[in-house]
């Protein structure tokens, strides 16, 4: 039977297909090493066999339960909508943690309607944890409601962060990193921006920042931060025109402060 359009549906598509993937890439994983992969943007930026049978397999369920629905996928894909649903994926978001054997990556896949993301979905392989959100119903963590209870201030912020793969730009991602790191409790740099975002989302980290990062990264995660209760500011026409940040309003506020020193600090 067809799935209906309603957000529901997405989000349990998503999650299906998410958690297959997780399979596949855990499969996959004792097999692969970072010298076995190609390289993409830069010589470290690295793309491996299952990178890429993890978007076949999320592109092909796809389209066999929503044939008219776009697709924008990391490894490829490319589809254009007709329904005016479009699936933004990131079949492996971590790659370099997963290529050394580390734990922390995942697979995301949001669903975007004319307004930005409707429903997504991050699942961790490795400790089976997911996370997930509907636009305007809430987010969950192992179907456990998130609600952002505290905002710690400035100084006390624990502040998740990731960077570029190209040289240059990690020259540029130094120079912020050197104002952030001595206003605030500590840096992470945990490798899936994806997570980071659901560490925003579920108190485990204050605040996430990354000052170029690509659709697919941060379309599912977006919006369960948001959907827990985080404002995120990101793309043409805000303070971080090609990034994002998220975190409980006033720390985002304070944050966008050390970022860009002419904005006015707020705390
Ligand atoms: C990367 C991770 C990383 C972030 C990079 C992304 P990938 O995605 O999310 O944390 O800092 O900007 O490109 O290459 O592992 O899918
Ligand atoms: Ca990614
Ligand atoms: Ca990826």
């Amino acid at each position: 039977m067809p799935l209906t359009d309603a957000p529901r549906d997405l989000l349990a598509l998503a999650t299906r297909l998410a958690l297959e993937a997780g399979v596949e890439l855990l499969g996959r994983q004792a097999g692969l090493s970072v010298e076995q992969a190609q390289t993409k943007s830069s010589g470290t930026d690295p793309v491996s066999a299952a990178d890429r049978a993890s978007e076949r397999l999320i592109v092909t369920g796809l389209a066999a339960e929503r044939p008219k629905d776009g697709v924008l996928g990391e490894e490829g894909a490319r589809t254009a909508s007709v329904s005016g649903l479009t699936w933004v994926i990131d079949p492996l978001d971590g790659t370099v943690n997963y290529l050394y054997g580390r734990p922390d990556w995942c697979v995301s896949i949001a669903v975007e309607d004319g307004e930005g993301a409707l429903a997504g979905v991050v699942h961790q392989p490795t400790t089976g944890i997911t996370w997930s959100a509907v636009r305007g119903a809430g987010a969950t963590r192992d179907g456990r409601p998130l609600q952002l209870r505290t905002s710690r201030g400035l100084a006390e912020a624990l502040v998740a962060t990731g960077f570029s793969y190209l040289a240059d730009r990690r020259a540029e991602q130094a120079e912020y990193l050197g104002r952030v790191l001595p206003g605030v409790r500590d840096l992470r740099r945990g490798g899936s921006a994806a997570l980071d975002l659901c560490s925003v989302a579920d108190g485990t980290a204050d605040a996430y920042y990354e000052h170029v990062i690509q659709p697919w990264d941060v379309a599912a995660g977006a919006l369960i931060a948001r959907e827990a209760g985080a404002t995120t500011v990101g793309g043409p026409g805000t303070p971080l025109p090609g990034g994002l940040l998220a975190a409980p309003a006033g720390l985002a506020e304070a944050l966008l402060g050390l970022l860009d020193p002419s904005r006015k600090r707020v705390a």
